[in-house]
């Protein structure tokens, strides 16, 4: 073992166990949890996600935590000190929460603008995930708390995730998808990294010998745990030889007796169990749950306690990206406003984060509609209109409903009758409300009172398998005789997919009963049992026309028009991915008719991934703020009216359509999804193929200007001098890309650039400033298939520095001897 302070004290811990410890050590006992083992002085080990917050043992709003700003959103700062600071805060509220191992940062890339969680990693450029995901891990950490890099790899999309087998060339695989992992583990040592739902090229990754022993322990040296993603481990004697540590969730896992068995059987040798209980028992060891191990961070060198509302709104205002800004409209001079108009449903019921496991529930939310209000002079008006809903689905029940749950037996006795705060059920285990004996349960109702605020047609629906019956004011919508077609099992668990099941006409203040039923409640989830369904609603809905009509009146005659225009929690989530990046709704004839109707229109997009914008030429300014976080409201404001500049730089090329982006591909054709496109995604393919994005990966417009002044590189920094031309103060990202300058004919086929390098410099107007920055390697080398090893391609290179991969300001040329 590499840590000889820990050695001694995880090889006696080890030395105590017996077989059936050891297996139960490596098997969750339940969703978020390894069992303690008092015999050893070890307590329970807590995880929970992760990214954007922590969310602690229970998934419930009754628990709250802080919300930062999105995955993409933390790139788009550029800034591995925010990123650190992020991490630091997560690991105060994990303190708090009891938890010592935060499930994140994913690392996964941008392969395709379809991936569903696309909002929950970084980027299309495995050097700035791997800065941004390496100063997050190094921040988690310095709280004394495990971070844990996921999922490895290549899980880039969601469409059949648990089967899809991604083939994957050897170049496209290093160059590419394993580079994040591979700096990271090199720079901060993550105690965790989490294996994937998918296979990479015929292995599923739990078992992939060649991935998580061969290149992970063998040749990165990576000590921490692998831990599997939630029900990924599948077959109990290919997993642990396959390199995974650790199965969850629990009770039930390929490990645990299974384990144990397997040992007796001789189909598993002890030694390799024992090399897993080795790697969990140093995670114990750091995090401190082991006794007679000093923990990693010890209590004295613990950060001092952050502000964590103030971080979470600078990251927000460092993170937003301005990409048009016509006559610089924006800031807003606060002096000059007498009426502005706030439009779109986002702006008053603020998106703040992704859907599915990165779900995080907020004490508190401040919406643009707040954040504008407080920072408005007291002399502007502010009108607001919601515009058009982009949201006309089912989703669970929010103000109104009063529901308890009952569980019967197969005669119809009552088992338990419980409160059911959020409309939704999810047991994961046979342990059940009122301790009701579980063989026993035949039936859940949902049951209650729903007290509208409006009358129409109500829309009443379900998630999860059925079948259901469903009574709404004594119409039954639902028989209960067909089960609801299922999908991806953790989809029923995250309950984000709804189907319909009828409508009934209410009138707003009087209420009526509800009764959801599921006749066949019990779910094996992979090998866990328990019970996950929800009620589905949706209020009558507004005329779009008439939506449109009043928005359009708020924005005629206002100073400035901003429209908040939002993706939802059906199109970027997690279990599926998205069909077109279109604007749910009529979202983009509300911007089309407002900016006719006033040529100061800003529009802000609130999306955690790239929305196609038909109308950008036609409005004033576009400012993308991401899933912003809690305090998204606030900082929206900051940078409207100038009290702080739009930090951020894209971290991924945003096409004008769909149909333009070189790689888009997320279904598999038999199982099979084929990275055919080897290493060439994001703006490598884009400058190989030639066609113009919307915006390149890169940019990004601050509230001041820019000018090169100098570049000159000595050995491997590049030292570049820029000045501040503008009249305010603000701050740039330098960007260094280095390009292949002498293509002979036997040179590999190349991206024509890549990033090898960046900074964020900052300077008042008229100051100049240098920026150092290093060159990685990697940008002169490639991966030899042949020779299985890195290989430096010699000859002339530009390095090229500038606003974006596209927008280069100066060059210079550097000669490279091979190696
Ligand atoms: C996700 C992981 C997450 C885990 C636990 C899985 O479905 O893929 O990212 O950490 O669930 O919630």
């Amino acid at each position: 073992m590499e840590h000889p302070e820990y050695a001694d004290v995880v090889e006696t811990a080890l030395a105590k166990l017996d077989l059936d410890a050891k297996a139960r050590l490596l098997a969750g006992q339940d969703l978020w949890s390894l069992p303690a083992l008092p015999e050893i002085g070890l307590g329970s080990l807590v995880m929970s996600d992760g990214p954007v917050g922590v969310r602690g043992a229970s998934w419930d709003p009754g628990d709250p935590s802080l919300v930062l700003p999105s995955p993409t959103a933390l790139a788009a700062t550029w800034d591995p000190d925010l990123a650190r600071r992020a991490g630091q805060v997560l690991a105060q509220e994990a303190r708090r929460k009891g938890v010592h191992v935060l499930l994140a940062p994913t690392i996964n890339l941008h392969r395709s603008p379809r991936g569903g969680r696309h909002f929950e990693s970084y980027s299309e450029d495995p050097l700035l995930t791997a800065r941004i995901g390496a100063a997050y891990v190094a921040g988690v950490q310095d709280g004394g708390v495990g971070a844990t890099v996921k999922h490895f790899v290549a899980n880039d999309a969601e469409t059949d995730r648990f089967t899809v087998d991604n083939r994957v060339g050897a170049r496209a695989l290093r160059e590419l998808y394993l580079a994040p992992f591979e700096q990271i583990i090199a720079d901060a040592r993550p105690w965790l990294l989490m294996s994937a739902y998918n296979s990479v090229n015929g292995s599923t990754m739990t078992e992939n010998r060649d991935l998580q022993i061969g290149v992970l322990r063998q040749e990165w040296g990576y000590d921490g745990v692998v831990v599997s993603d939630w029900l990924a481990a599948r077959d109990t004697v290919r997993a642990i030889t396959g390199g995974l540590d650790v199965a969850m969730p629990g009770p039930t896992t390929v490990f645990g007796p299974r384990l144990a068995a397997a040992v007796r059987d001789g189909r598993v040798a002890e030694s390799v169990v024992d090399d897993a209980v080795r790697h969990v028992l140093l995670l114990a060891a750091r995090v401190g749950l082991l006794a007679g191990a000093e923990p990693a961070v010890p209590t004295s060198r613990l950060p001092a306690p952050l502000d964590t509302e103030t971080i979470a709104r600078e990251i927000a205002t460092g993170s937003m990206v301005l990409v048009r800004n016509t006559d610089q409209i924006l800031p807003l001079d606060p002096a000059a406003l007498s009426r502005v108009a706030l439009i779109g449903r986002a702006a008053r019921d603020a998106r703040i984060l992704g859907g599915g496991s990165a779900t995080v529930y907020p004490a508190r939310v401040t919406s643009p509609l707040d954040g504008l209000r407080a920072a408005l002079p007291d002399g502007v008006a502010l009108t607001y209109a919601m515009g058009a809903d982009p949201d006309n689905e089912l989703d669970v029940p929010r103000d109104g409903f009063t529901l308890r749950t009952v569980l019967r037996d197969a005669d119809g006795d009552i088992l338990a009758d419980a409160p059911l705060p959020f409309g939704r059920v999810r047991w994961m285990s046979t342990d059940l409300p009122g301790g009701a004996d579980f063989d026993a349960l035949d039936s859940v109702e949902i049951t209650g009172t729903y007290t509208p605020h409006e009358s129409g047609t109500h829309h009443f629906g379900v998630s999860g398998p059925g079948p259901f019956r469903l009574v709404v004011a004594g119409a039954v919508l639902l028989p209960g005789t067909e089960p609801q077609p299922g999908g991806d099992v953790l989809n029923a668990v995250l309950g984000n997919r709804y189907t319909a099941g009828g409508a009934a006409e209410l009138e707003a203040g009087r209420p009526v009963e509800i009764s959801l039923t599921n006749l066949r409640p019990k779910g094996d989830f992979g090998l866990i049992r328990g019970v996950a369904f929800a009620l589905g609603h949706r209020a009558p809905d507004r005329d779009d026309d008439a939506l449109i009509a009043e928005a359009v009146a708020a924005a005629t005659g206002a100073d400035t028009a901003v429209v908040v225009v939002a993706t939802t929690e059906r199109v970027e989530s997690e279990g599926f991915d998205r069909a077109s990046l279109r604007l749910p709704g009529r979202q983009d004839d509300l911007v089309a008719a407002v900016a006719a109707a006033n040529p100061r229109t800003v529009v802000v997009v609130n999306a955690g991934a790239p929305v196609e914008m038909p109308w950008r030429a036609d409005v004033a300014a576009v400012l993308l703020t991401w899933f912003p976080g809690q305090e998204g409201g606030a900082a929206l404001a900051d940078v409207l009216l100038g009290a702080a500049e739009p930090g951020g730089r894209l971290p991924t090329t945003w096409p004008s359509h769909l149909a333009d982006a070189p790689v888009s591909e997320v279904t598999p054709t038999d199982g099979v999804l084929a990275y055919d496109e080897g290493p060439f995604i994001g703006y490598r393919a884009w400058q190989r193929a030639g066609t113009e994005p919307a915006f390149p990966f890169g940019y990004g417009l601050g509230y001041t200007t820019w000018e090169y002044e100098d570049i000159e590189v000595a050995g491997d920094t590049v030292h570049v001098r820029i000045r501040n031309t503008g009249i305010r103060s603000g701050r740039e990202v330098v960007q260094v890309y280095v390009a292949p300058a002498d293509s002979s004919a036997d040179a590999p086929d190349r991206p024509e650039r890549q990033l090898a390098g960046f900074a964020t410099v900052t300077a008042g107007p008229g100051a100049s400033v240098e920026a150092s920055i290093t060159i990685a390697e990697r940008a002169f080398q490639i991966w030899d298939e042949g020779a299985n090893a890195w290989a430096t391609i010699p000859g002339g290179y530009r390095v090229e520095v500038g606003h974006s991969v596209t927008d280069l300001a100066m060059t210079t040329r550097v000669e490279v001897a091979g190696h």
